[in-house]
């Protein structure tokens, strides 16, 4: 039987950092750990916060066994119904849901084009977007489709109207190459694509229709092809039969059409999103719909302190989790204005977000350190040009924020007053999991931290043989229970999702990421553990890079580690061994870098490319990274044991040198 559970904090903190009006750390531990007594009552609270069709039987079931955790079992909802039509029918119908930007500009910098969607405009759109997947293309609850779009209205009003639906989908960053596209569409066989002409990115036009043209000559589920105007070229090519302008499916249904939300099971996949792992090819993260709503819920009123007269604003891209998340579901399930924008924050001018906040009086910015140090290059003046007094929280994602970089933000937007946090979370969580939570208790901001858990969340920081560590100590960062908006699986692949996060410490989520805990319990998280690399945030898997390396009949074996960068956080560097007859160049070398961008997209762009004849590995023949980043990044060798070539290191050594 559940019991009541009271949030700690009703009453609002007043939005200020000192001391004396946060709450004391200790504290914040008591309620924590009071959270983690009974945690099926705990969510189940939350999740009664939100309207559902049909109530759940039972808060939390492991089925078969663990690791497959589902949520609310038994409970019907719909994200869509939650996100627009509660809203709708609950007195937000004539408010703005979505504010929209495009990139081209007039010459004083201001978009030539704006729209604004209330959630009226919003669920209409949905519904006649709903129809026309249901009722002239033919899905169903359960089928997949992929949309690969810019950052336009349209990419949320595809997603909502598919969730409408039941129907799963798969979105692809509008940044990915054909070669990516082809294998997401393929692994989750897709059978339908939602795309556009083109989008602009820094003044270019993409033209994403022919992208998709060259990833379907080998995606043989894909059926159908939805093509929405976006730039208007006039030269897009359509095969009869299979491809459809968006606006000629949508001329003849009515404005005022209807399409049931279906009521979908809790732990119905609301959508699939790739991200990269360490080894094979990026892996499919299923995410339910019953859990991850309610954890969206949670984190909105507790991390971002979601007020009615807010104006969020996410940076991100909606092709990642966190705009699916704090873009796209979480403002919108909270009847929020939530702000898209195409483009780039350093075009035209190094201060569009600064422009964006100022227009539109942002009061909620979330954003990203490889965005805030990108930006501070450009020195002070293009910030301090903008009134951006409206902001009044800020929070930072993907990955350690330098607490250089928190400071000139913290100055400049937050006039040294907001909270400001760095909010830690990854594709597999859902949502933010370990982060300061204004919106439910303040405690002292520290620059760099991530801070405590969520209430909730049982994180910690354990040792090689899981057991939990010091203070102060490194650790790895694990989650030791499920919780709502976990990933249900790996799409096809259950074995991959145990052995992935659940075997390293049995029976604990293994995230991928080396902490600290301090005396205060908040966290440190110091980066990844394992052969992922996280590049301007983006998670990239280094076996990817080398996988595309070696497509190139030059390339015999390739090694790629990530070394520190001041602005991207880190980049790939590659070591790579030729095969006989291949002489290193400068021409080979431009050659490589254009192969892993051909294959993995422009975010892979390797920094260098060193030449050796033999890299550094074990006795049985495994390639030992750990000793070329080690090189590269200065450090200690560590325990070389196993390592059969000493001469190996040498050389890694010497054309690392060489270079510098
Ligand atoms: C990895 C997950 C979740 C949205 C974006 C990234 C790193 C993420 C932080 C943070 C330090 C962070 C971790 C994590 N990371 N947020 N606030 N502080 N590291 O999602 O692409 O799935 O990457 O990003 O290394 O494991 P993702």
């Amino acid at each position: 039987m559940s019991v009541t559970w009271a949030l700690p904090f009703k009453e609002k903190i007043i939005p200020e950092i000192g001391r004396e009006r946060a709450i004391d750390p200790e504290e914040y531990k008591r309620i924590h750990e009071e959270s983690l007594k009974d945690i099926e009552a705990f969510w189940s609270n939350i999740a009664r916060e939100l309207e559902w069709f049909k109530p759940w039987d039972k808060a939390l079931v492991a089925d078969p066994q663990p690791p497959f955790y589902k949520w609310f079992v038994g409970g019907r909802l719909n994200a869509s119904y939650l996100t627009l039509d509660r809203h709708v029918k609950g007195g937000r119908k004539n408010k703005v849901a979505i504010i929209w930007e495009g990139e081209p500009a007039d010459q004083s910098g201001n978009p030539v084009e704006v729209r604004k969607l209330t959630y009226y405009d919003l669920w209409r759109e949905v519904n006649r977007f709903a129809y026309v997947l249901k009722n002239k293309l033919g899905l169903r609850k359960g089928d997949t489709i992929g949309i690969y779009m810019p950052m336009i209205p349209e990419l949320p009003i595809a997603m909502l109207a598919a969730a409408r639906l039941g129907v799963i989908f798969t979105v692809v960053f509008s940044g990915f190459t054909a070669q990516a596209l082809a294998d997401r569409l393929n692994d989750a066989e897709t059978k339908l694509v939602i795309t556009t002409d083109g989008g602009y990115r820094r003044g270019r036009v993409i033209r994403l229709k022919e992208i998709v043209d060259k990833a379907l000559e080998q995606s043989p589920t894909v059926k159908n092809v939805v093509v929405y105007r976006r730039v208007g070229l006039n030269d897009v090519s359509m095969v009869k039969g299979r491809d459809y302008w968006w606006h000629e499916l949508m001329s003849d249904v009515p404005a005022n059409t209807y399409v049931e939300p279906e009521p979908v099971e809790s732990e119905h996949p609301l959508y699939i999103l790739y991200t990269s792992g360490t080894t094979g090819k990026p892996k499919g993260i299923v995410h339910d719909t019953g859990g991850y709503m309610v954890l969206l819920h949670a984190t909105m009123k507790w991390v971002f302190d979601a007020r009615e007269d807010d104006i969020h604003f996410c940076t991100a891209d909606i092709g990642w989790v966190t705009g699916h998340s704090y873009i796209v579901f979480g403002p919108l399930l909270e009847g929020m204005t939530t702000i898209l924008y195409e483009g780039a924050p350093d075009y035209p001018n190094p201060d569009r977000w600064w422009a964006i906040v100022e227009r539109y009086g942002v009061t909620i910015f979330y954003t990203s350190p490889t965005g805030i140090r990108t930006l501070m290059r450009f020195g002070d003046d293009w910030v301090r040009k903008h009134d951006l007094s409206t902001i009044r929280l800020m929070h930072s994602v993907g990955e350690p924020i330098n607490p250089e970089a928190w400071r000139w933000l913290w100055k400049l937007a937050g006039r040294k007053k907001v909270p400001f946090g760095s909010t830690w979370w990854m594709t597999e969580t859902g949502g933010i999991l370990i982060s300061h939570a204004p919106g439910l208790a303040l405690v002292p901001l520290k620059p760099g931290t991530n801070g405590p858990p969520l209430l909730g969340i049982d994180a910690d920081v354990v040792d090689d043989n899981g057991n939990p560590i010091q203070p102060g100590q490194r650790g790895y960062l694990v989650i030791r229970r499920p919780w709502p908006g976990m990933l249900l699986t790996i799409w096809k692949d259950p074995d991959r999702y145990v052995r992935t996060y659940w075997s390293k410490f049995p029976g604990m989520f293994y995230a991928g990421d080396y902490a600290v805990k301090d005396e205060d319990g908040y966290f440190w998280i110091l980066g990844r553990a394992d052969e992922v690399i996280k590049v301007a945030g983006h998670r990239l898997g280094t076996y990817e890079l080398e996988s595309a390396l070696i497509q190139h009949p030059a390339v015999a074996e390739a090694a790629v580690v990530g070394v520190p960068d001041p602005v991207r956080g880190e980049v790939p560097v590659a070591y790579v061994v030729l095969k006989q007859g291949y002489q290193p160049s400068e021409q080979l070398r431009a050659e490589l870098n254009n192969t892993v961008r051909e294959f993995v997209g422009p975010i892979a762009t390797l920094s260098n490319v060193f030449f050796v004849t033999k890299l550094p590995k074990t006795r049985s023949g495994k390639i030992m990274r750990r000793l070329v980043r080690a090189v590269v990044t200065g450090q200690s060798l560590g325990d070389v044991t196993t390592l059969e070539d000493e001469a190996s290191v040498e050389e890694v050594k010497k054309a690392y040198e060489e270079f510098k």
